[in-house]
C-alpha cells in the first residue's frame, strides 16, 4: 500500500511490538513524524535507532497509568505541534484458557491494558484533534486495534475477546460524537498474525510448535496467519485521506473467519 502522510504527525502506543514495530516503519517511510510509546523502553530505543533522525518523538510508559496517556501526547504536541493520527495498538493476550478456569486477576489485567489503556489516550486524543479541527480545519483520525475477537466469539480467550468488544464499542460510540468534529474513528480487527504475542500462545500450548499454529488457524478460511505487513497495510489505508468516508467502522482482517 503506498500512501502519502508527509508532515502528518502519527502517534503509535504498543509501537515496540509486532504490528507497532511495522507501522513505525511504514508509517515513517510514508514521510510521516512519530510519536512513539511502549512500556518497553529498551526495545522503543531499539526501535528508533533505526528511524530518520529528528522525525520521532518516544515518551516510555504503561498505557494502564493515566499519566503516561498524559505525557504521551504532550510529547507529541510539544515535538511537532499537533497529532493527526493515532493508533491505538497497545494491547495484551493471556494464555489460552476456558472461561470457567480464568482467575479474575488475568480478567482484570487484560481489560486495565487493553479497554482503559484505549480509553486514556483515545479521548486525550479526540480533545486534541477537536480543538485541532476548530483551529484549522483539520482534525485528525484515530485506529484502535481491536481484533476479530471484538466481532465474534473466542473460544479459549473470553477475556480477551470481552476486551477487543468494548475496544470496538468505544470506537462506535466515539465515532458518531466525533463525525461532525473532524475526527475519523475506526477499529482494525485482525485475526491471528505472526507476532511476539501469537509466538507466545503458540508457545502456551501443548503441543508441537506446527501443530499449535495449525490448531490457532483452522478456523480461518485462508488456513493462515496474516503477516504484519498485510496488517500495517490495511492501517495506512484506513488512516489515509483515500478514506475519508469510513468512521464508527470494525474493518475485519481475517482471512475470512468472520464470513461464516
Ligand atoms: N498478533 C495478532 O495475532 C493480533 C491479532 C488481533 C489483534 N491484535 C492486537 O494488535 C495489537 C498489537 O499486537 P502485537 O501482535 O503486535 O503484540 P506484541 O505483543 O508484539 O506487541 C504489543 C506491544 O504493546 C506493548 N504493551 C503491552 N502492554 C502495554 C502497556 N500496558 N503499556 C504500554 N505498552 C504495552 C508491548 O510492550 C508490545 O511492544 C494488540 O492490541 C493485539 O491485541 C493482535
Amino acid at each position: 500500500m503506498s500512501a502519502d502522510y508527509a508532515g502528518r504527525v502519527v502517534l503509535i502506543t504498543g509501537a515496540a511490538g509486532g504490528f507497532g514495530s511495522e507501522a513505525a516503519r511504514c508509517f515513517s517511510k510514508a514521510g510521516a513524524k512519530l510519536v512513539l510509546t511502549d512500556r518497553d523502553a529498551d526495545a522503543l530505543a531499539a526501535l528508533v535507532g533505526n528511524l530518520p533522525d529528528g522525525a520521532v518523538v518516544t515518551q516510555a510508559g504503561d498505557i494502564t497509568d493515566e499519566a503516561t496517556a498524559e505525557a504521551v501526547i504532550a510529547a507529541g504536541v510539544a515535538g511537532f505541534g499537533r497529532i493527526d493520527v493515532a493508533i491505538n495498538n497497545a494491547g495484551i493476550a493471556p494464555d489460552l484458557m476456558r472461561l470457567s478456569e480464568t482467575p479474575a486477576q488475568v480478567m482484570e489485567q487484560v481489560m486495565q491494558v487493553n479497554v482503559l489503556g484505549t480509553f486514556h489516550v483515545m479521548r486525550r486524543e479526540i480533545a486534541l484533534m477537536q480543538e485541532q479541527f476548530a483551529r484549522d480545519g483539520c482534525g485528525g483520525v484515530i485506529l484502535n486495534v481491536a481484533s476479530v475477537a471484538g466481532l465474534v466469539g473466542a473460544p479459549m480467550l473470553a477475556a480477551y475477546a470481552a476486551s477487543k468488544h468494548a475496544v470496538v464499542g468505544l470506537t462506535r460510540s466515539a465515532a458518531i460524537e466525533t463525525a461532525k468534529r473532524g475526527v475519523r474513528i475506526n477499529a482494525l480487527c485482525p485475526s491471528f498474525a505472526a507476532t511476539p504475542m501469537v509466538d507466545a500462545m503458540v508457545e502456551s500450548m501443548q503441543h508441537a510448535p506446527d501443530e499449535a499454529l495449525a490448531r490457532l488457524v483452522s478456523a480461518v478460511p485462508m488456513g493462515r496467519t496474516a503477516t504484519a505487513e498485510e496488517v500495517v497495510g490495511a492501517m495506512l489505508w484506513i488512516c489515509s485521506d483515500a478514506n475519508s468516508f469510513m468512521t464508527g467502522n470494525a474493518v475485519a482482517l481475517d482471512g475470512g473467519l468472520s464470513a461464516g
